[in-house]
């Protein structure tokens, strides 16, 4: 892949610069290759601080940045012989992420997650060690090992079952959530302790790096920023949300508090970016209703402890050419000789992790509705569901794959014959089976309650062969962008599920071809460096306002 980048880049410099390619970086060319792509976001005002120039294909510097997210890159493990192996980490966070590191030159601080990371991070001593990315780009990894008991209390009570509860609505509130003593345990000695934690390795490496911009991500760090901006005031900050943001009054569910402590915290930043307007313009709401804070919402910024923050929305995505090379790679292939020898005539397929929030088991429901209606096209059709088992130690987690198991049953049992079952449930971690199954779908299904945005929409559009159709819930991030080449559907409305899956399964068959062409040309043409560039827009748009007062 790299090889072919830089020949392509190497292409466009000769002709754009004439200089010779040998002397150019690759970012340096993967740059000149921007100025040519459609622009998600106005160009920014020329900064001196961010010499970034979209005009003419001048070299441009690698920025120095320190990411900071829970899960990392890589998770250590060992193999059959007993080897260290770098692993990829799992979700659509590290999916999009990992390129980040070809581009920039980072410092990545992760959590030290598996009983190798641990090993790792005590064989550092609290340092970062050398890693290297997928294409031998350099970067450094700061594994930080958290009390066991405060990350327990961090990740299996407050971050998942509490936020990520909240902020996709998947509380029903005359029940849940009861906020016993347990979860205020859970967030002075948990949340608050491990947000600590990070902090601390952030102040660590910015003795090593002093200029570098700190980008935080995701709902594990609301407090992070603050803690670093109480210590280095004058630090660039930027956080980027990967998932939904409710109204200001789903907040009101947490104590007050908890919920100032988190819009305060993330209005340290600099910059706060979500995927969608619609996430943005609740924090913006938010941070009014729940902080007193002065929001200009055509701008979108607010004006909070006596600094401007900027608040915007690009859409995340991933690498095209890492997908291309993964599609015709021997591990997919050898994925997909083995669903072809059991392809039945039209495929369904959905991938997920099993996280309540993707609909999985109102999907199964949706499918017995269809087939209900459709008995024609019972031993005709298999839904294929490739679902990564997640948060296993939560017991609404294991209570919601325990529930995913059982109406797949139901819906197996009623309607198997012969060889014949109409869903096929495969519960593991198979990123290799899951490309090839985006290759061979006819309707990928993606009903999420709610979703920050969800990749597997994206990077199934990019690899598809069969002109197949995509499903997308109405509430999920993607649809603001793919709806217009996709059916949508209501999370909720079982029915109507079970509709749209007639009609993506009898639409013609050019216009499966159009819809799926466009949908991911989009993608292409919105790939992960264009976000990559839009985040540091934005970055230069708040510097230069803020130079200017
Ligand atoms: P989330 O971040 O909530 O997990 P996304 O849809 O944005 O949701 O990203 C999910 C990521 O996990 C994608 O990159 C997808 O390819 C990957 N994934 C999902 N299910 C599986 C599976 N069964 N095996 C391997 N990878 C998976
Ligand atoms: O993108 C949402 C996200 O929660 C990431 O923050 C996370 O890394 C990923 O999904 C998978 O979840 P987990 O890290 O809890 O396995």
């Amino acid at each position: 892949m790299v090889d072919r980048r830089i020949r392509r880049a190497g292409n466009e410099l000769r002709h754009c610069a004439g200089s010779p390619p040998s002397l150019l970086t690759r970012l340096e060319s993967l740059a000149c290759e921007r100025v040519r792509r459609p622009a998600l976001s106005e160009p920014p005002p020329p900064s001196p601080s961010f010499p970034i120039n979209h005009l003419r294909c001048a070299p441009v510097a690698r920025r120095k940045l320190i990411v900071v997210s829970n899960r990392g890159p890589v998770t250590f493990g060992r193999d059959g012989d007993g080897q260290r192996v770098a692993l990829r980490g799992g979700g659509g966070l590290t999916t999009a992420l990992r390129s980040l590191v070809l581009h920039h030159e980072v410092r990545w601080i992760a959590s030290a997650i598996s009983a190798e990371d641990r090993l790792v991070a005590e064989e550092a001593s609290g340092e970062s060690i050398h890693e290297r990315a997928r294409d031998g780009s350099a970067y450094r990894l700061h594994l930080v090992a958290h009390d066991e008991q405060a990350y327990d209390r961090f990740y299996n009570v407050f971050a998942n079952p509490t936020l990520w509860f909240l902020q996709h609505y998947l509380w029903p509130l005359a029940v849940a959530p009861s906020l016993d003593r347990g979860l205020h345990h859970a967030w002075r000695d948990g949340y608050v302790a491990v947000n600590r934690a990070f902090a601390d390795a952030v102040l660590a490496e910015l003795e090593h790096e002093p200029d570098a911009t700190v980008f935080f991500h995701d709902y594990h760090l609301y407090l992070a920023p603050r803690l670093v901006r109480e210590s280095r005031p004058d630090t660039a900050l930027a956080h980027f949300v990967h998932i939904p943001w409710p109204q200001p009054d789903v907040w009101r569910v947490l104590p007050d508090e908890i919920r100032r402590a988190i819009h305060d915290g993330l209005l340290a930043n600099d910059v706060v970016g979500f995927h969608t307007a619609r996430w943005r313009s609740n924090f913006l709401r938010g941070s009014e209703d729940l902080l007193g804070a002065a929001v200009d919402h055509g701008r979108g910024t607010v004006d909070h402890r006596g600094r401007e923050v900027l608040v915007t929305s690009h859409p995340i995505s991933v690498d095209p050419h890492e997908f291309d090379e993964l599609a015709t790679s021997e591990a997919v292939l050898a994925a997909e000789q083995r669903l072809l020898a059991r392809r039945p005539e039209k495929l369904l397929l959905r991938v997920d992790r099993t996280d309540p929030s993707k609909n999985i088991v109102r999907g199964f429901r949706a499918f017995e509705l269809y087939l209900d209606a459709h008995p024609e096209m019972q031993e005709r059709v298999v839904m294929l569901a490739l679902l990564d088992p997640s948060r296993q130690e939560i017991p609404e987690y294991a209570e919601y794959l325990g529930a995913i198991q059982r109406s797949a049953r139901a819906v197996n049992e009623r309607f198997e014959r012969g060889t014949w079952r109409p869903i096929d449930l495969q519960i593991r971690d198979d990123f290799a089976g899951t490309v090839a199954a985006y290759k061979q779908f006819d309707v990928l299904l993606v009903n999420a309650v709610f979703d920050g945005l969800n990749l597997v929409a994206k990077e199934a559009a990019l690899v598809n062969e069969r002109d197949g159709v995509l499903i997308l819930s109405e509430n999920a991030g993607v649809h603001e962008e793919l709806s217009p080449w996709a059916l949508s559907v209501n999370p909720f409305d079982v029915a109507g599920q079970a509709d749209a899956l007639h009609r993506a399964l009898t639409l013609p068959a050019e216009e499966r071809r159009t819809r799926l062409v466009a949908a991911a040309d989009h993608v292409r043409r919105h790939d992960l460096e264009a976000w990559i560039e839009a985040q540091l827009s934005d970055f230069d748009r708040k510097a230069v306002r803020g130079r200017r007062g």
